[in-house]
């Protein structure tokens, strides 16, 4: 994974971030091992981080779109409630069943919820109120997503966007690629809607950190 922190930068934060469980690491090393599209995987600089936000709001409900190999999710769970519980949404089977196997090794195996298939179609079946969405899938839906997702966030709700920087793409002149210009046409949208505030955090390839008021 590209990003636009200098490799010095990156490497003084890797010593100071704190170790993960024993689980993360292990789908860390089989994932970077196995799997071709590795990079996506979020890894423990923004790992320990998710575990910290959930672990701030404390939510009842949580949706991620975009399980890959299940990593994120088990960070999140992280500061889910007592009877909390963690919906994940995961388009291809064969990432659904790995991160599956994940889960079922956790102490989150019953609270997490994960739903296979293309999440367009998966979200007007979920009615519930979400006080955390981490928004993690196909960059060109992400408007559909929030614009979906916003009135099912509760008042103080979070959500968090991965990739806002998309590999420091969305600074070229012209932009080009259509996944950096939806993350462009995507911080727009958000800017202009008056229900919610953000602000974007440089880890990684960017988080864009949205509260709806
Ligand atoms: C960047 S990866 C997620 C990484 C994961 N959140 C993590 O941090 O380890 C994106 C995932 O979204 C899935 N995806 C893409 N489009 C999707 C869609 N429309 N519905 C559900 N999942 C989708 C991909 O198959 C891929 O596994």
């Amino acid at each position: 994974m590209e990003t636009l922190i200098p490799e010095a930068l990156q490497a003084y934060m890797d010593r100071l971030v704190s170790p993960l469980p024993d689980l993360l690491q292990e789908i860390e090393t089989y994932t970077r091992a196995h799997h071709p599209e590795a990079h996506m995987l979020s890894g423990a600089q923004q790992g320990q981080f998710l575990c910290m936000i959930s672990q701030m709001i404390r939510p009842r409900r949580i949706l991620e779109i975009g399980t890959f190999t299940g990593y994120s999710a088990l960070c999140l769970a992280s500061g889910l409630t007592e009877y909390g519980q963690l919906y994940t949404i995961e388009a291809r089977e064969a990432d659904a069943g790995l991160a599956q196997s994940y889960f079922n090794k956790s102490s989150f195996r019953d609270r997490i919820r994960l739903l296979i298939g293309d999440a367009r179609e998966i979200l007007p079946s979920l009615n519930e109120g979400w006080d955390l969405v981490f928004l993690d899938a196909d960059k060109t839906s992400y408007i559909e997503y929030f614009n979906m997702l916003l009135p099912k966030v509760r008042p103080n709700g979070f959500i968090l966007a991965d990739n806002i920087f998309f590999h420091g793409q969305v600074l070229a002149d012209p932009v080009k690629g259509k996944n950096a210009k939806a993350m462009l046409d995507f911080a727009k949208h958000v800017w202009d809607c008056d229900q919610v505030e953000q602000v974007p955090v440089p880890l990684r390839d960017g988080l864009m950190l949205i509260r709806k008021k």
